[in-house]
């Protein structure tokens, strides 16, 4: 037997610390935050990419009386993302949340399993690192790709 450590690194801003592009797309994340659609679980996340050619797009989770037929608001973006522009890169993903009483949270909320698998495939096909910014009123976290968020991940290249 013997142990094996998988690390990941995340380095956290002060918003105030962020450069202005950084800045920007997380201010987009935020406002696509008032356009989801969660009258289930009136939790709001928003999502915006920047691609490689400079476009920026948003989107926001969209839930579904049947439940499991929602969608987070990373894959509604990156889907929409990877329609609209498939040879371009998505360089950073900006993610924000607000809770049901409407407020921004002080700490970033993680995406979920779903998402980060989305993220890795959107990553793997562009083969080039896509970095991804959480927002927190209190700090916002910079992940430099996606095995920071999914380390000991499954990809096509497993089934090699
Ligand atoms: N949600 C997202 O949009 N992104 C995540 O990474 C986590 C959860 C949405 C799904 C659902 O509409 C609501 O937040 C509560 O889970």
């Amino acid at each position: 037997m013997k142990d094996k450590t998988l690390q990941i690194a995340i380095k956290v801003y002060d918003f105030s610390e962020l450069p202005a592009e950084d800045q920007s797309l997380l201010h987009m994340a935020k406002e696509a935050t008032y356009r989801s659609y969660a009258p289930y679980s009136h939790f709001s996340v928003g999502a915006a990419a920047l691609l490689e050619n400079g476009e920026t797009v948003s989107g926001s989770n969209q839930e579904n009386a049947a439940y499991p037929s929602g969608i987070c608001a990373e894959r509604t973006t990156l889907f929409y993302a990877n329609s609209r522009y498939p040879d371009q890169a998505v360089t950073t993903l900006a993610i924000a949340a607000r809770n049901e009483r409407g407020e921004f949270l002080p700490t970033p909320i993680p995406p979920c399993g779903a998402c980060r698998q989305v993220m890795l495939e959107t990553e793997a096909r562009a083969r080039r690192p896509m970095r991804i910014l959480l927002y927190g009123t209190a700090e916002v976290y910079e992940l430099q790709g996606v095995s920071s968020l999914l380390p000991l991940s499954f990809s096509a290249s497993a089934m090699q």
